[in-house]
């Protein structure tokens, strides 16, 4: 007989149900049975009756956050280099650092600090850049695996236009060491699973990109790049690919923008052409919109309004170190916050988010990407944070979505009490 673990958590739980709606149910039921969700209930159905049920009180129960975009390498140094546009920063800054992740002990050091950093807070899926270097890679997905986290970890590709130290040494090797790579990652962890990681066009030449699109497809995997962030760095792809019609009909030429077999997510797009926002649409393609680093490199603030009418897939990312915190719910109210300069200085049709679509992008609309994550309906994974809110709720009783609402603004791990990833307890 195969046994069934089913239990039942109590409390107020909030999720999306939609790019506009929260679904509240004030001391409800939300049942698990092995990873999944079996729904969300104001009274505990007959048939669970017997579930043993962990009672949170007045805390808020909502699905595990979902950080579409960040880069592991780069936590060390967050908060710091923050006076440079997207090209000079990566030249000045993120590569030199980059290249230390050659050396095991340094990368042993750092990426256990993000490991743990990233398992105490609410983030409960990740897609994570690491590094060109695969020894260090393989440490931060074994690193990820005990976080508990489910992440999706990117060994970085990059043949030219990089310094000496960082940049592989033909495109041919980096291919290969990509492939050997995924033999020793492919099928290794539960939690923890291959992403292919073409770094942005500039980084990688055209044999690299045509070498890369066969790995895709052999090994079937999912795909993370940077797309349209910089106005310097547009114009620098179309230089490179004159050939193409946007930067993202660059990805598309070399089979890597969506599509049928590629689930495919793209960092920014903070200056699409009207055309890409098309190719997006058709192909199905992830747009991670990482306000925080928008803000920092100064590259501008992505029309995620547009984005959202035309019903494209997006999600947020925390995009560290171009953003300095790691934090999705602080990615949500930054995603607020600039939504409203756009409508106030750029365009006046484009109203700002609302708590209920930033609370959507980053769990239901970057759980997406995963399958069926970021959300308590019956049949998705059950991931979920307990929030303690007390400290921040205030002596005049909020409702529900007030209290939400301050939890996105202002909690942080310290209201954490409790993390479930696919059905298990987790972390701290
Ligand atoms: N484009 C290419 N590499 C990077 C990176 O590391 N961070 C950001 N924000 N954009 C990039
Ligand atoms: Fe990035």
């Amino acid at each position: 007989m195969i046994m069934q673990n089913i239990y039942a958590l109590k409390g107020n739980i909030c999720y999306s149900k939609d790019q506009k709606t929260i679904e509240a149910v004030e001391n409800g039921y939300v049942v698990v049975e092995n990873e999944t969700s079996r729904g969300v209930f104001r009274t505990l159905p007959e048939k669970w009756a017997n579930a043993p049920v962990t009672d949170y009180g007045d805390k808020l129960i909502i699905p595990g956050l979902v950080d579409l975009h960040i880069h592991a390498p780069q936590y060390a140094f967050r908060g710091t280099g923050m006076d440079l546009e997207l090209l000079d920063w990566l030249n000045t800054y993120t590569f030199p650092e980059e290249a230390r992740y050659g050396d095991l002990e340094y990368a042993e050091l750092a990426y256990s600090l993000f490991a743990d950093d990233l398992s105490k807070g609410a983030t409960t899926r990740a897609v994570v850049f690491a590094t060109v270097h695969v020894p260090a890679t393989m440490l931060l997905m074994e690193k990820l695996e005990r976080s508990g986290i489910v992440s999706l970890v990117g060994k970085v590709n990059m043949d030219r236009s990089s310094p000496a130290g960082l940049q592989e040494e033909s495109a041919e090797r980096s291919a290969n060491d990509t492939i050997g790579w995924l033999h020793s990652c492919v099928g290794k962890f539960k939690n923890t699973s291959p992403i292919l990681t073409p770094r942005f066009i500039p980084s990688c030449s055209d044999d690299l990109m045509r070498r890369l699109g066969d790995i895709q497809k052999a090994f079937k995997l999912p795909l993370q790049s940077h797309l349209s962030e910089n106005q310097s760095e547009i114009e620098w792809v179309s230089e490179l690919c004159p050939w193409s019609m946007s930067y993202g009909d660059a990805y598309a030429q070399f089979g890597m923008f969506g599509g049928e077999n590629v689930n495919a997510v793209m960092a920014h797009c903070v200056w699409p052409t009207s055309g890409e926002i098309e190719l997006i649409r058709k192909n199905g393609v992830y747009v991670a919109h990482c306000p925080q680093s928008n803000m920092n490199l100064a590259s501008g603030i992505a029309p995620v309004r547009k984005f959202l009418e035309k019903n494209l897939n997006v999600g947020l990312g925390s995009d560290v170190a171009g953003g300095s915190s790691a934090s999705v719910f602080r990615a949500m109210s930054d995603s607020i916050q600039v939504s409203k300069l756009y409508w106030r200085l750029v365009d006046g049709d484009s109203a700002p988010l609302t708590v209920e679509e930033a609370f959507y992008l980053g769990t239901l609309g970057g759980g997406r990407f995963f399958g069926k994550a970021g959300s308590f309906d019956d049949g998705f994974e059950f991931d979920a944070v307990i929030i303690d809110d007390g400290s921040i709720i205030g002596p005049a009783k909020p409702n529900i979505h007030d209290r939400l609402s301050k939890v996105i603004y202002l909690s942080d791990d310290r209201n954490i009490i409790a993390k479930y990833v696919r059905g298990e307890i987790c972390g701290g």
